[in-house]
């Protein structure tokens, strides 16, 4: 880290040379940091370049560091340094030549209470500011903290293999755990390649378990998947206003460039933003979006953190990113005016979108139920599902 001539924090980055010469070395990032002896240097996120900050805790990550270490707030370096090794994607981050070791032993899918009191004595921390519920900060460690997001979360392992588990908080509107879970799997009844997941009960609560798809199980360890976000691909800034180049149709773009099945990620994506427009998943901001590479070849990850938001507008809804000529507008119409852009002629945009609707529209509510979502809380986000100015033809004045 170095400042440029404005003051700014400047990044660079090298490959090592004994790196270079592996015959298996890869790219950290095939867009802005391709394999090569090239010095890398950025301005943006603070210096950090995007497919390391990607590897870093967000939110809840950061809060469990902090308290863990005492100090209220880190430098971005430091957060790498101090989080354990089961973030996401391939990297690993220490001060010598060798990357440390890999950790042997995950929390347990029968640690989950645990993990579950531990993450609610965090939260009702940060709810009523007091330190009462945190005697075991050691403890906190175990919650596993590098994953990204807000939500709190921990990792854990079973005989498949590795899963994200999403706790609920008590400030909650609705059960989240039980409504991503059906999320997940509506998405996937409209074609949608959503993340496996499932739902255990814990001390009567609901966690949700997503199976991360960064690692694969071998009888010799993980391996670990490559992984960037979203924003990595667009090359964007995180704040919400510096959301310039936030877009569906950008991100279509270096998709393309970069997935070994153009046609097929970006038909894809266009589901998933199509989806996202009619299940009113507001949220839907470029960190929620990855490519993963478990061998040389990149691809798009499945979905992930799927959620409604049943706001009051019945107008206009927008979306996190730009998706049409109409900026963020999630509108059929503005869906379908770049759809060329996702490889999709007209009529097969139509398609995806009409064939979409009419099963979000009519089914919903079915696999809610089915999948234990109460009648109550399918009730509180119902004006979530196909609000009416998605099929307005135009803006109303
Ligand atoms: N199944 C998964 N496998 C691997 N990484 C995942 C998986 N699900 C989420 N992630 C990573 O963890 C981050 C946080 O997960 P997410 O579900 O988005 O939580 P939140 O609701 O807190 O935003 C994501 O941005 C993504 O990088
Ligand atoms: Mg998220």
């Amino acid at each position: 880290m170095a400042a440029d001539r404005r003051g700014n924090a400047l990044g660079r980055f090298v490959y090592g040379r004994r790196y270079l010469a592996r015959e298996d070395a890869v790219e950290v990032d095939p867009i802005e940091l391709k394999l090569g002896s090239d010095v890398y240097e950025t301005v943006r996120l603070g210096g950090i370049f995007g497919a390391i900050r990607d590897a870093g805790p967000d939110y809840w990550g950061r809060r469990v560091i902090e308290k863990h270490t005492g100090k209220t707030r880190l430098d971005e370096l430091s957060y790498l340094l101090e989080s354990p090794d089961d973030r996401s994607g391939a990297l690993s981050f220490g001060l010598n030549i060798e990357p440390p070791a890999p950790k042997k032993k995950f929390n347990k899918t029968i640690d989950l209470e645990k993990l579950q009191s531990l993450a609610e004595a965090l939260i009702r921390d940060d709810l009523e500011g007091h330190d009462d519920d945190l005697a075991q900060v050691q403890d906190l460690m175990l919650i596993g903290t590098s994953m990204g997001g807000a939500r709190p979360k921990a990792v854990v392992e079973d005989d498949v293999g590795l899963w994200v588990a999403k706790f609920g908080r008590p400030d909650d509107r609705w059960n989240n755990p039980r409504v991503e879970f059906a999320m997940l799997e509506l998405a996937r009844q409209c074609g949608v390649n959503a993340a496996r997941s499932r739902i255990e009960t814990i001390a009567g609560k609901d966690v949700l378990l997503v199976q991360r798809f960064d690692r694969e199980r071998t009888s010799r360890g993980y391996i670990r998947a490559r992984m960037i976000s979203g924003l990595t691909m667009l090359r964007a800034e995180d704040l919400v206003y510096a959301r310039d180049r936030w877009s569906y149709v950008i991100l279509a773009e270096e998709l393309r460039r970069v997935t070994t099945e153009p046609k097929k990620d970006s038909a894809e994506l266009f589901r998933r933003m199509c989806f996202n427009a009619l299940i009113s998943n507001l949220d839907d901001h470029p960190r929620n979006h990855s490519m993963i590479a478990m061998d040389r070849e990149w691809k798009l990850s499945p979905a992930y953190d799927l959620t409604p938001s049943p706001v009051v507008s019945q107008d206009v809804r927008d979306l996190a990113m730009e998706c049409g000529d109409q900026g963020r507008f999630a509108n059929k119409s503005n869906l379908l005016s770049q759809c060329a852009r996702f490889l999709l002629s007209r009529e097969e945009g139509e398609k995806i979108i009409s064939d979409m609707q009419r099963q979000v529209e009519s089914t919903w509510y079915n696999v809610a139920r089915a999948c234990g979502v109460s009648e109550r809380d399918a009730k509180t986000v119902s004006a979530a599902f196909v609000y009416p100015g998605f099929s307005r033809d135009f803006l109303p004045q």
